[in-house]
C-alpha cells in the first residue's frame, strides 16, 4: 500500500529548502497544522519571518506547489503566519527559596518558578511515552523511536524520567555528567537525540529514597532546569504505571499527546486502560497504542505469537485508540540496547523500519496538532 497522502504531502514539502537558514521547510519546524481530507483537500500554515515578506511569499509559493504535485492532492489551502513570539526560554519570575522538592536534582542555583507557558518554549510538542506495567519495552521503544524520528530531519530531545528505574544512559551509552550553562543541565546530544536521564544526574540510592513530592519536582526541573533548546519533539519515557511522574507531566499542561505501548497479553488490555484513561481525563489526546514483542520470526519466516497474537490491537479498539503497528521480538534489539546503540540506526535491519514506521505515523499525529 502506498503511504498516507499526508505523509507523501510532508515529503514533498521537505524538499522545499529556506534560502534564509538553508534548512527545508518541514525541519525547521516552519509548516504546521498539516491535514490531508480524504478528497485530497490539503491544509497547512507555513510559519514565516515577517521582516522578509517577499522572501515569505516566494516561500509560500513554492510550498503550495509542491504540495499541489503530490498525486491525489485536489486543492492546497495555506497560509502564512508570522513566527511566534518566543520569550527567552529562562524568565526568571519570582523565587522561592532553595533546597527541598524544588530542587531535588541539587542543582548550584536558585530554582526558577515558571509560568508553565514559558517551561520549554522552545519545544514544539512534547509526547509522553507510556505503559501499564514495566518490562514491556517501553524505554527500549522510546530511544528508538527517538533515533528513529531524528533521521527524518527533526530536532528530537528525549527525556528519561523514570526516576527509580533510569534506563537512558544504558540505552544511549551515556556516563558523564552533564555540563551546566547559566544555571541549566545541557543534555548530551547522542545518535541525533538531545536526550536527558535521571540517571545521570542522580545516584539511584539516592533517588530510590524519594517519595512523590520529590518525583514531581524531579520531572519538573528535567522540564525546566534543562536546556532542550529549539526542539520539534522531545519525547518522555515516563515510568511504569500512572503515578506522581505522569501527573507532573500533565500539570505542566504540555503535552501534544501520550503514546501507549503494550505487550500482546489478553491480561494487559487493564493496564492499557489505566494508562488511556489517566490522559482522557486529562484532556491529552491518545496518539495510539503500540504493541511490542508482537512475535518471533523464525528463520524460515513465519511468525511465532509467543504472547498471544493481536492483543495490544484488541485493546486499542476496545478502547476506541488508534492502534499504531506492532514491534516484533528481536534478540538484536536487546544486544544493541545492552550496548549503547540503538537499533534504529542500523538500516540494514529490520527493526529499523518498524521504528521508522512508528515515526512516521507520530509526525503524522503532531503535524496535525496545532
Ligand atoms: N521488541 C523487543 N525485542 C527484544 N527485546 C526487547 C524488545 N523490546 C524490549 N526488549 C527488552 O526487554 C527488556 C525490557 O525493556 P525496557 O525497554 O527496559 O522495558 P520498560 O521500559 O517497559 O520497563 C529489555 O531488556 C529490552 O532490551
Ligand atoms: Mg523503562
Amino acid at each position: 500500500m502506498s503511504e498516507p497522502l499526508v505523509i507523501r504531502v510532508r515529503n514533498a514539502l521537505a524538499g522545499v529548502v529556506n534560502p534564509a537558514s538553508g534548512r527545508n521547510i518541514v525541519a525547521e519546524g516552519a509548516v504546521q497544522g498539516l491535514s490531508a481530507e480524504p478528497g485530497g483537500k490539503v491544509r497547512f500554515a507555513l510559519q514565516i519571518d515577517p521582516s522578509a515578506q517577499d522572501e515569505a511569499a516566494r516561500l509560500l509559493d513554492a510550498a503550495r506547489k509542491a504540495a499541489g504535485a503530490v498525486s491525489g492532492v485536489s486543492s492546497v489551502s495555506a497560509v502564512a503566519t508570522a513566527h511566534a513570539a518566543r520569550g527567552p526560554a529562562a524568565t526568571p519570575s519570582t523565587a522561592r527559596p532553595a533546597g527541598g522538592h524544588d530542587n531535588p536534582l541539587g542543582l548550584k542555583k536558585r530554582p526558577r518558578i515558571e509560568a508553565a507557558a514559558e517551561t520549554l518554549s522552545g519545544v514544539r510538542h512534547v509526547v509522553a511515552v507510556a505503559s501499564g506495567k514495566g518490562g514491556v519495552g517501553k524505554s527500549t521503544l522510546a530511544a528508538n523511536l527517538a533515533v528513529a524520528l531524528a533521521a527524518t530531519g527533526r530536532r528530537v530531545g528525549l527525556m528519561d524520567a523514570d526516576i527509580y528505574g533510569p534506563s537512558l544512559p544504558i540505552l544511549f551509552g551515556l556516563k558523564d555528567k552533564p555540563a551546566m550553562r547559566d544555571g541549566k543541565i545541557v543534555p548530551p546530544e547522542a545518535h541525533g537525540v538531545r536526550a536527558m536521564s535521571m540517571g545521570l544526574m542522580v545516584s539511584e540510592a539516592q533517588s530510590l529514597a524519594w517519595r512523590g513530592p520529590m518525583v514531581m519536582g524531579a520531572v519538573r526541573q528535567l522540564m525546566s532546569d534543562v536546556d532542550w533548546g529549539e526542539l520539534d519533539i522531545l519525547l518522555v519515557d515516563t515510568p511504569p504505571g500512572t503515578g506522581d511522574a505522569h501527573i507532573s507531566l500533565i500539570q505542566s499542561k504540555r503535552l501534544s499527546g501520550a503514546l501507549i505501548v503494550s505487550t500482546p497479553q489478553e491480561m494487559a488490555l487493564a493496564d492499557v486502560r489505566r494508562g488511556v484513561q489517566l490522559f482522557r481525563k486529562t484532556d491529552t489526546p491518545v496518539i495510539g497504542v503500540v504493541e511490542n514483542m508482537a512475535w518471533f520470526e523464525l528463520p524460515s519466516g513465519e511468525r511465532q505469537y509467543l504472547f498471544g497474537r493481536g492483543g495490544a490491537e484488541k485493546a486499542a479498539a476496545a478502547l476506541e485508540a488508534p492502534f499504531l503497528g506492532a514491534i516484533p521480538l528481536y534478540p538484536e534489539l536487546q544486544q544493541a540496547s545492552d550496548a549503547g546503540a540503538p537499533l534504529a540506526a542500523r538500516r540494514d535491519h529490520p527493526a529499523a523500519a518498524h521504528f521508522r514506521q512508528l515515526a512516521e505515523k507520530m509526525l503524522d499525529f503532531v503535524d496535525t496538532q496545532s
